[in-house]
């Protein structure tokens, strides 16, 4: 079986690295990978961009790929699962009209009011004066956010009035572009925040182990938002009551919801939730893809085959499945960025010590790095080069994520930490409070 991998990032380097634990996976295809992907034993890398579906399309089909899994929003948003279906090609992934469900944020809380799923008040405006009109009559602090996709940097948490209507006017002004089109206006909800990831075949949906995941660039959550700076699993916030809960009332209720859409919805959907200090929740957005760093934790922890999983939801018999099985303890990923992320950062330095990282038995997943002497363009299935260390270099914001698997918390983290320290590039730069709010947890 050969599967071809869209994206680029930890995220894409994880799904190939579990795909091609069995012995089944003859061949997994990134497209374009990086430097993690391109080092994989049976793995390769193909240098198209994630938006050309016909390049994409093109080679799946002379190469005979029988499944094609995609990592990010963006294909997704855009319709790639349509065209490549439309070739006669399976893909794990909603079609265009399922990814609304993070592509507009306008979209996703119409579909969770009608589901009667729980999640933040909010209100839609097409035009700067009613919506600073309305936070005039609000409280602060409030969230404004831009309807559509924003690499992550659509939503500010206001403390004033001042500052959410210059959040409005900056999306109207076209901050965004198209995705600020609509500005939603939202109730600010305090707590913890959870990534429930859930598999679905657009008829039964199943949970994957709750994850947690550190979104800002400073310790003790200060600073910047960014992508993801590391994550753990399995949240101990999520009990299994209030698993089962999540379950009922977000995600059969959203799958139900689509379905009476007339979308038939297969591939991951991912609730970002808000647990409330009264271990209540609402949803705060919903995603259309894995999460990115929390799938480097999740995957880890997977006992059940992946491809079983996804082929299961691809050709809609996920009911038919056995429970989902997971290997017992915890896992923790630390990323490591370049220095200056999520602002302007360097690219192009030398990353060593790798290899001694993974020889403590931590799992180093690959991001924003490339094989710099090597790279090809000729979309050639030539073998990947070996060995990649005196040339991989960096080449994104985030670069790696170690994950360390214990027992328990304390050995995982100990383990991320203890590998992430072997690692250097110049400018790099951790956070060294990751998992630390569950250090006393045990199994
Ligand atoms: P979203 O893209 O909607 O998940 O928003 C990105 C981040 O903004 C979330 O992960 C939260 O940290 C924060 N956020 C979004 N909505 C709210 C809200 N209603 N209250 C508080 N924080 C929020
Ligand atoms: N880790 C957050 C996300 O994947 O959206």
């Amino acid at each position: 079986m050969k599967i071809l991998v869209v994206g680029n990032g930890g995220r894409e380097h994880a799904i190939a690295w579990k795909l091609l634990q069995q012995a089944r996976i003859e061949q997994v295809v990134c497209v374009p990978g990086n430097g993690g992907t391109a080092s994989l034993e049976r793995c390769q890398n193909l240098f198209l961009s994630v938006d050309d579906f016909e390049g994409i399309g093109k080679f799946a089909l002379e190469h005979d790929i029988s499944l094609v899994v995609v990592g990010p929003e963006l294909p997704l948003a855009m319709g790639i699962t349509d065209y490549l279906q439309r070739q006669g090609l399976m893909v794990f992934g909603p079609t265009r009209l399922g990814a609304q469900i993070e592509a507009s944020k306008a979209w996703a809380k119409a579909l969770m009011q009608e589901a009667g799923i729980p999640t933040a008040q909010a209100a839609v405006f097409t035009e700067a004066q009613p919506a600073k009109a309305y936070v005039e009559a609000g409280k602060v602090p409030i969230v404004v956010k831009a309807d559509g996709l924003a690499a992550g940097k659509g939503v500010t948490v206001a403390a004033t009035v001042e500052e959410a209507q210059s959040a409005i006017d900056a999306i109207f002004q076209g901050q965004f572009g198209n995705a600020g089109k609509f500005v939603l206006i939202e109730e600010c909800l305090t707590g913890q925040e959870v990534s429930v990831l859930a598999l679905t075949d657009g008829l039964t949906i199943r949970p994957l182990l709750p994850a947690q995941d550190h979104k800002r660039i400073g310790e003790s959550d200060t600073g910047e938002n960014t992508g993801g700076m590391g994550a753990y699993a399995p949240a101990p916030l999520v009990t299994p009551a209030l698993m089962q809960r999540i379950d009922t009332e977000v995600l059969q209720r959203a799958i139900a919801t689509l379905r009476k859409r007339g979308i038939d919805y297969r591939g991951v959907l991912y609730a970002g939730l808000m647990i409330t200090p009264e271990g209540d929740f609402k949803v705060l957005e919903f995603n259309c893809r894995f999460g990115d760093p929390e799938t480097q934790v999740i995957l880890p922890l997977l006992e059940t085959p992946l491809e079983d999983l996804l082929l299961a939801c691809v050709e809609q018999r996920l009911s038919k499945l056995p429970p989902i099985t997971w290997k017992t303890g915890a896992a923790c990923c630390v990323v490591a960025a370049a220095g200056g992320y999520p602002r302007d950062y360097q690219k192009g330095q030398a990353i060593k010590g790798i290899e001694t990282a993974q020889g403590l038995g931590a799992c180093v997943f690959h991001a924003g790095t490339k094989l710099e002497a090597r790279r090809t363009e000729d979309n050639s299935l030539a073998p990947s080069p070996h060995p990649l260390t005196p040339s991989l270099v960096t080449d994104g914001g985030r670069v790696l994520g170690v994950t360390g698997i214990g027992q328990n918390f304390e050995s995982a983290i100990a383990l991320a930490y203890g590998a992430i320290n072997q690692i250097q590039f110049e400018g790099m730069y951790y956070r060294r409070d990751i998992g630390k709010r569950v250090l006393s947890v045990k199994f």
